[in-house]
């Protein structure tokens, strides 16, 4: 199978990097700008030095242009890995963050459709939060997004179902990896340099190993390539939203323990803090955990518990 990734300099575009390496499939990785020097390095630690870190420049808010690279490498499937990802800025950026989350999701939506391949988009817990929950939620709850980012995201939800197109819609939450800026390296960074530290415990959810969702995301398009070979132009049986993290589910404090922890940095002392004592312009729910059962009893996915995952993580920034 031909497949586009966008949005490939990311955390989750580079983790699809590496498990494209030994796929049987063709992989076209894409974003608007080439792959940072960093990334480069660490690709080639993780995966040896023959990885592919090629970028062919897509800007998916140009629907001609990935019309174009649809029909050249004639692609079945796209995995938009990019997005507007800034919740804080979002607030002041509203219309680039609704032509990255919305409009640019339909664009390739709209591209899947005309050539019947599979969109695979990723979506977040922020589309929830204004309706406070305390179970872990499931695909149909309301959408209820307190910030522009969750709710330009959840646009994009829609605006891809709008298109009648086959697709599959991840919704996770605090995503993480060895690439790019995320909390695990701020917070590797902070406990090796500052002798104390507070962090949040009144928000809990669930952290997210970018490497895990490429892997769910790899059982998905194998599926759908075992069911495409059998059912000519009939939609896709599993077409639909599915919450993905990993398992359980610890505060943002905690969190910060285990990173601490793992990386063998404890001489930083770290306390438990109050919300209110680091204002946002986005109130983030006190509770934001994801329901998996429907990817797990739809894709027989096993989905690894957060500690074990981070562990692998910092394993791989600590080589
Ligand atoms: N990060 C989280 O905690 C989190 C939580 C829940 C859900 N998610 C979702 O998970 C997905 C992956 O997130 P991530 O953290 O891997 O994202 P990321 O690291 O911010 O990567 C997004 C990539 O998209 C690129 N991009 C920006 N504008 C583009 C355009 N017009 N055309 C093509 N590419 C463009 C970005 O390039 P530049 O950097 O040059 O702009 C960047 O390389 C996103 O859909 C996000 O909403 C993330």
């Amino acid at each position: 199978m031909n497949i586009l990734v966008t949005g490939a300099n990311g955390q989750l575009g580079n983790e699809m990097r590496i498990l494209a390496k030994n796929s049987a499939d063709r992989y076209i990785f894409t974003d608007v700008v080439d792959a940072s020097e960093d990334s480069i390095a660490m690709l080639k630690k993780l995966a040896g030095d023959d990885i592919n870190t090629d970028i062919e420049k897509l800007d998916i808010t140009k629907l001609d242009a990935i019309r174009e690279v649809v029909k050249r490498e004639k692609i079945e499937a796209i995995v938009n890995c990019a997005a507007y990802t800034n919740v804080d800025a979002a607030e002041d950026n509203e219309s680039l963050a609704e032509l990255l989350n919305a409009k640019a999701p339909e664009n390739l939506a709209i591209a899947m459709n005309e050539v019947n391949g599979l969109f695979v988009h990723v979506s977040t817990d922020y589309v929830f939060g204004g309706d406070p929950y305390n179970t872990p939620c499931k695909e149909d709850q309301k959408g209820t997004p307190t910030g522009v980012y969750g709710l330009t995201k959840l646009h994009g939800e829609q605006k891809i179902q709008a298109t009648g197109c086959n697709y599959v819609i991840l919704r996770t939450a605090w995503l993480y990896s060895e690439f790019g800026k995320n909390f695990v390296k701020t917070m590797l960074n902070l406990t090796a340099t500052k002798p104390q530290l507070k962090v949040v415990f009144d928000q809990v959810g669930t952290p997210t190993y970018a490497l895990d969702l490429a892997n769910a995301i790899s059982t998905i398009i194998e599926d759908y390539k075992k069911e495409s070979l059998t059912i000519n132009n009939e939609p896709y049986t599993k077409n639909g939203i599915y919450h993905f993290s990993n398992e359980g589910v610890c505060s943002w404090y905690d969190f910060t323990k285990m990173i601490a922890d793992y990386s063998g940095q404890t001489e930083c002392d770290i306390q438990p803090c109050h919300s209110n004592e680091f204002p946002s312009p986005v109130s983030r729910p006190s509770y934001s955990v994801l329901d998996k059962s429907k990817i797990k009893e739809t894709f027989g996915i096993k989905v690894p518990y957060w500690t074990e995952s981070l562990k692998k993580s910092i394993n791989n920034l600590k080589k």
